[in-house]
């Protein structure tokens, strides 16, 4: 298989690329460094023995009645996710007294939903390219800055915020006017400025709010940095993004990739992955691992 596809449990025969590179043959991938090794090896495919490791306890692969009831809940949690998220956001954009407190319930609701199930990633992969482009975005944005976090082993509390600070990263977005936002043909230079700015203008919003943590406007106002310095607006080097804000860059960057615009193709989840693995010392490559955990599988069916 191709080595994007490797996952944590399979049983690796052999990876196919000089022996200098990657030496180790006949084991159950365990560890993040394999992985990493393998990824930076370069060979493109592993051979892996599906009689043995993980598909050897996973059985037949068809969707079974319990799957499908997850997958309808995941759905369910979505719909009513959205349409609580868009009232809350809306009221904030017009500068309505908004309590921060709504957003718990609804970050409650898909961490519990993305622990039980990452269907529920899929499920907003296929959603979000219908309508309500930028809600169904920082939903899912949310939803896998959560799953991050859950994969590295965080308190409940941080995930939850994780899961806030997603909703809320675009929030600069709703502030900028549509004929812009949805413009059709190139933006001028003025125009493309305004969008760039849009971290900004959504942090000087929320931080008008005394009870909004720092997660969330570190998050709002950094998601579009980059680890070398050439990310917008403010330029920063990788020593002043937090894991946080690491987190929302990776996760923004994938659900950007894996979505259907009306100018391309939407990636698949590994393509989008092994995209930003390549992007030398941009991406933080060891969250990167962790967010292939937590997306498997999307856009491959
Ligand atoms: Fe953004
Ligand atoms: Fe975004």
């Amino acid at each position: 298989m191709p080595k994007r596809q490797l996952r944590k449990g399979m049983y690796v025969e052999t990876v196919e690329c000089p022996q200098t590179m990657f030496d180790k043959r006949r084991f159950v991938l365990q560890h993040d460094a394999d992985l990493e090794a393998i990824w930076a090896a370069n060979g493109e495919y592993v051979v892996v023995n599906t009689a043995k490791g993980l598909f050897a306890s996973e059985g037949s692969s068809a969707p079974s009645a319990k799957d499908e009831r997850k997958r309808q809940k995941a759905s369910e949690t979505i719909a009513k996710s959205t349409k609580a998220m868009k009232s809350s956001l809306m009221a904030l954009a017009v500068g309505e007294a908004q309590d921060f407190d709504s957003f718990r319930p609804m970050a409650k609701d898909m961490v519990e939903s993305m622990a039980e199930s990452p269907a529920i990633v899929t499920e907003l992969t296929r959603l979000k390219t219908k309508d309500e482009g930028t809600f169904m975005h920082s939903l899912a944005v949310g939803a896998l800055m959560s799953g991050v976090g859950l994969s590295l082993g965080m308190d409940a509390e941080t995930v939850e915020m994780l899961g806030i600070a997603g909703i809320l990263h675009d929030f600069g977005k709703l502030l900028i006017p549509n004929t812009i936002l949805n413009k059709q043909g190139p933006l001028t230079a003025v125009e493309r400025q305004i969008v760039r700015n849009h971290p900004e203008l959504g942090y000087q919003r929320l931080v008008t709010y005394p009870e909004m943590p720092a997660m969330v406007l570190d998050v709002c106002r950094g998601h579009h940095e980059l680890l070398d310095g050439s990310g917008y607006p403010r330029g920063l080097m990788a020593s002043e993004l937090d894991i946080y804000v690491r987190i929302s860059t990776i996760c923004d960057v994938f659900d950007a990739l894996t979505s259907t615009r009306p100018y391309k193709k939407a990636w698949t989840g590994d393509e989008a992955i092994s995209w930003m693995f390549s992007q030398e010392n941009r991406f933080d490559r060891k969250l990167l691992v962790r967010l292939n955990e937590v997306t498997n599988g999307i856009g491959r069916d």
